[in-house]
């Protein structure tokens, strides 16, 4: 059983035209199945393709030009 930050919700907030914030004790794994190392509670995952720190967002939408368009 683990603690109460374990149970605590996951909460995943796409930032207009940046990166996905991660609030929460998710698991952030690669393609591999492998777990990515979090330092951070609140972690941001790039969605531009641009970072040069993957999958971690590093700053490269605000000068590459990247638009998440419209959301839900
Ligand atoms: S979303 Fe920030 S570098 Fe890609």
């Amino acid at each position: 059983m683990g603690d109460a930050r374990d149970r605590a919700p996951v909460t995943v907030t796409a930032c207009p035209d940046g990166p996905l914030l991660v609030r929460g004790p998710a698991r952030i794994v690669d393609g591999e199945g492998r777990e990515v190392e979090r330092r951070r509670a609140t972690v941001a995952l790039c969605r531009c393709g641009g970072t040069g720190i993957p999958p971690w967002c590093d700053g490269t939408h605000k000068v590459n030009g990247y638009r998440s368009g419209e959301t839900a």
